[in-house]
């Protein structure tokens, strides 16, 4: 990479010589800021795997219409492995004047073999190239974090599976709301990974059309056979319109979508966990693999991995809107904006990925403290609703009734600095005279969770199942 030049005194207009392929109509090369402004090679050399991939599917394809000689395509073969361990070693010669993965590999190749080299790019563009390189790239970066988001989902089923019976204060508001099971509360999270793995999945599918053999942008003249090569690159057919084909990347927004949804739903862990982690709470424990310490205060124990995946989601936002920008208003076909659609999706995918591996890491790390847990479910008048519930099935009261006798029992109770089931049968009956010592085995946390039996309700019972479905489904 050259420098940064400075424009203190004016762009610098040394020009680099001409650029070699197409340098036929070009006298002088372009000036070192528009050669700067102009490269991708620093970020899309990441596309190398998958150019070369391409490169090998055209290649085969082109032998088939006589365009190249099987001659031609072992060279071709042979010239893109060395070329591959090159790069694979860190000894390819990376050259900015070459713009961009696809023009360095080319031109090492044409380097290697000669003018089987040169007759590669027969019936191709960069444009169709660049469209189904990135197609490629996004497609293995959703099998693999689809994988990942499978190794959460398991993480987060097997401690459901362990604490299916054990109480934690619910909250709506952030307040003591009902008792639910910590088992319960990670089988939210499964569900919530599981929309996402639903979304890739359903991104994947849409993307799996090849644009290669659209050409620059009208389609070619030569009788290519795209269903050869797109099914040679695991794609489920051509693309049907090459204008479209070589300007859509609605592939990379539909993935940064995807991301943007999962990132929240992982910073909505991370904050929990931050949350249970809090001396005040002390729901949870992380181990020192998940923790940092405090330069200054030796007591510090601080949750930094879930910081930052609550605040990764912000440069995966920042991915989508900054490609839905770029995108906005293109005219068709190619525009050179476009090259600026592969540093969010590879940022965006790094930052997913690593929050992935995170929260796998801090759910299997995590010790809960289950008899804190359990203390705190039954604070807070957590069972008021038990009450209610009890006055409306066994008094036949209607809810609305119920529910105000429940009422002016947490108030007496709080005034007394005590909780519901600390209230005497007189004081209850003093409220509804109807209510009988049967009350009391309505308002323990056990019992209260164990009622919860409606289909996805808190339930011990339910949470087992499901988990163990959870964990059928991902082993
Ligand atoms: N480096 C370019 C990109 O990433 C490749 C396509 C360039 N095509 C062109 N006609 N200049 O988009």
């Amino acid at each position: 990479m050259s420098e940064t030049p400075d424009l203190r005194n004016g762009p610098d207009l040394r020009n680099v010589s001409a650029n070699m392929q197409w340098g036929g109509r070009f006298a002088a090369g372009p000036s070192v800021v528009m050669q700067e402004i102009n490269a991708s090679i620093g970020f899309d050399r990441k596309m190398w795997r998958q150019d070369i991939r391409g490169s090998l599917a055209h290649a085969a394809m082109l032998v088939k219409l006589g365009i190249l000689t099987v001659q031609d395509r072992s060279d071709i073969e042979t010239g893109l492995a060395a070329i591959a361990a090159e790069i694979d070693a860190g000894r390819f010669p990376f050259d900015e004047a070459l713009e961009d993965i696809h023009m360095n590999i080319e031109a090492r190749l044409t380097e290697r073999i000669g003018d089987a080299g040169r007759r590669l790019h027969t019936g191709r563009s960069r444009n169709d190239q660049v469209a189904t390189d990135f197609r490629l790239w996004v497609r293995d970066a959703i099998d693999g974090l689809d994988a990942q988001l499978a190794d959460v989902m398991l993480a987060l089923a097997e401690r459901a599976e362990r604490h299916a019976a054990d109480p934690m204060p619910g909250f709506t508001h952030l307040q003591t709301a009902q008792p639910v099971t910590f088992g319960h509360h990670m089988l939210a999270y499964v569900e919530m990974l599981n929309r996402d793995r639903g979304r890739l999945a359903d991104c994947r599918k849409r993307l799996n059309e090849c644009p290669l053999g659209s050409a620059a942008l009208a389609g070619t003249s030569f009788p290519l056979d795209r269903d050869m090569t797109a099914h040679a690159l695991g794609f489920d057919r051509p693309t049907a319109n090459s204008l479209d084909a070589v300007s859509d990347r609605d592939f990379a927004l539909e993935f940064l979508s995807a991301a943007a949804i999962s990132a929240m739903h992982l910073s909505r862990l991370a904050e929990e966990i931050v949350i249970w982690c809090s001396a005040p709470y002390r729901f949870i424990r992380l181990s020192d693999a998940f923790t940092t310490g405090s330069s200054i205060m030796p007591q510090k124990r601080n949750p930094d991995a879930a910081e930052l995946v609550r605040a990764k989601t912000g440069r995966i936002n920042g991915a989508l809107v900054g490609l839905l920008t770029v995108m906005k208003g293109l005219p068709l076909a190619y525009a050179k904006d476009m090259q600026e659609d592969k540093e969010p999706a590879f940022d965006a995918a790094d930052a997913w990925a690593l929050s992935l591996a995170a929260v796998a890491g801090m759910v299997r790390d995590m010790t809960p403290d289950t008899a804190r847990m359990r203390e705190f479910a039954g604070s807070g008048f957590a069972t008021a609703t038990d009450l209610a519930d009890w006055l409306v099935r066994v008094l036949k009261r209607p809810f609305r009734t119920a529910h105000h006798v429940t009422g002016r029992l947490v108030a007496l109770a709080e005034a007394q600095g005590i909780d519901l089931a600390g209230l005497s049968l007189a004081e209850m009956q003093a409220e509804e005279p109807g209510i009988t010592a049967d009350i009391f085995n309505v308002l323990t946390v056990e019992a209260s969770v164990a009622s919860r039996l409606s289909y996805g309700g808190t339930a011990p019972a339910n949470v087992a199942a499901q988990a163990t479905r959870w964990l059928q489904a991902l082993t």
